[in-house]
Parts: structure tokens; sequence; C-alpha cells
């Protein structure tokens, strides 16, 4: 059984900011998305670790990606988690891919992350920060974004990249990518493996 969120706000993940159809930033919210619409919070652990029922038979979350238009973000919910989703520009990615992985405290490259190609653009993540489970910052155009310009969990100082590594603070890891398959006709399944069984972004 799938969810299913589009940038228009159809579906089933919820609502959205009215007009954010063209601004810089979209957001699907739908029950307890709204408390972190407005700032960070701490995830509701025990949320994830017992799910609803409805929220365990929601296996997979599809998103229509043919609205999102470059530089926009919006937030989706998988398995009882935020997916930060985002579209990067031509500047993003170059950024994402001058980074020297040995150079990071969870050596990725973005390719490793995301794969190539037209793919590359879409940036898929879980939105948990992974010190302590905080919502980080950065979805909306006027968050900040701290000082790698991806996501900051002002929670105690985390700053994530725009390939969400982590790079300065106490968060050990990335923010992780989901398994997600991008179909021909640009749809965003999360929660489905590329058909080569890859993880992520890797080409299918
Ligand atoms: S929970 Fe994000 S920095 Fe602590």
């Amino acid at each position: 059984m799938a969810n299913s969120a589009s940038p228009d706000g159809a579906g089933a993940a919820g609502t959205h900011e009215e007009g954010a159809g063209r601004r810089d930033f979209l957001f699907l919210a739908g029950g307890a998305f709204g408390a972190f619409a407005t700032g960070a919070s701490l995830w509701p652990l025990l949320d994830s670790l017992n799910p609803a029922r409805d929220t365990l038979a929601a296996s997979t979350t599809e998103v229509d990606l043919a609205p999102i238009e470059q530089g926009q973000a919006i937030t989706v919910k998988w398995r009882g988690s935020p997916v930060f989703i985002r579209r990067r520009t031509q500047k993003e990615i170059a950024e994402a891919k001058a980074v020297d992985p040995d150079d990071l405290p969870d050596p990725q490259t973005d390719e490793q992350r995301f794969g190539s190609g037209a793919r590359e653009q879409w940036l898929v993540v879980v939105g948990v920060c992974t010190h302590l489970g905080c919502i980080p910052l950065g979805q909306k155009g006027t968050d900040n974004k701290g000082e790698y310009g991806g996501w900051f969990c002002p929670c105690h100082g985390s700053h994530y990249d725009i390939s969400g590594r982590i790079r300065k603070g106490p968060a050990p890891r990335n923010l992780p990518v989901p398994p997600y398959t991008i179909t021909a006709e640009n749809k965003l399944i999360i929660g489905k493996e590329q058909p080569d069984g890859g993880q992520g972004g890797k080409t299918a």
C-alpha cells in the first residue's frame, strides 16, 4: 500500500502552504508535521519505534516530481519519518561533488548517495538528525541552512551540506538516504529499491 503525495497538495501526505507552488519551498504536512514547520523539534522516537498500524501498512510513499522546480524542497512522510526532497541546482550539485570524501566525518561521495546523470538533481534523505533525532532546519527558503548550505540542526549545532552529509557538530552520520525509485513517469517511490536492487540514487 502506498501513500501518495505531490507538491500541489494532492494525496495522503496532507496539505501545503498556500501558494507554495511558486516559491522556493514546498512543504507537505499532515498531523505532527506541523510541529517542525516553524523550527526544529525532536522527532518522536517512540513514534518511529512503535509506528501505528496504518504507518506500517503504508510501506511506500509516492511523490509526483514534475511540479518541483530547481531549488525547491518539499517534505513528505514515509514510514512515520519526514523525508526531505530537494531538486538541486547545477551549482549545488557541483558543490556537492567537489567535496573530497576523505575530509568528511562519514565519508561518502555525492554519487554514492544520489547517483549520476539526470538522477543526481534529486536529493532524497530522511530528515532526522543522526545525533539525537531533531528535525534539522533548511527546508524553508528562510531557514538557517548552516555553514555548508544544506541543513542545520540547532538542537546541538550539527551542520549538513547540500548532499545531506554531516560536516560539523556532534551528529555522527550523514542524513540517511532511503531506498527509492524514480520512474519513467517522473514519480518518486520512497521505500522501493531501484530495479537493479541498488540503494537510493543508484542508476536503474
Ligand atoms: S539532535 Fe541534531 S545536533 Fe543534536
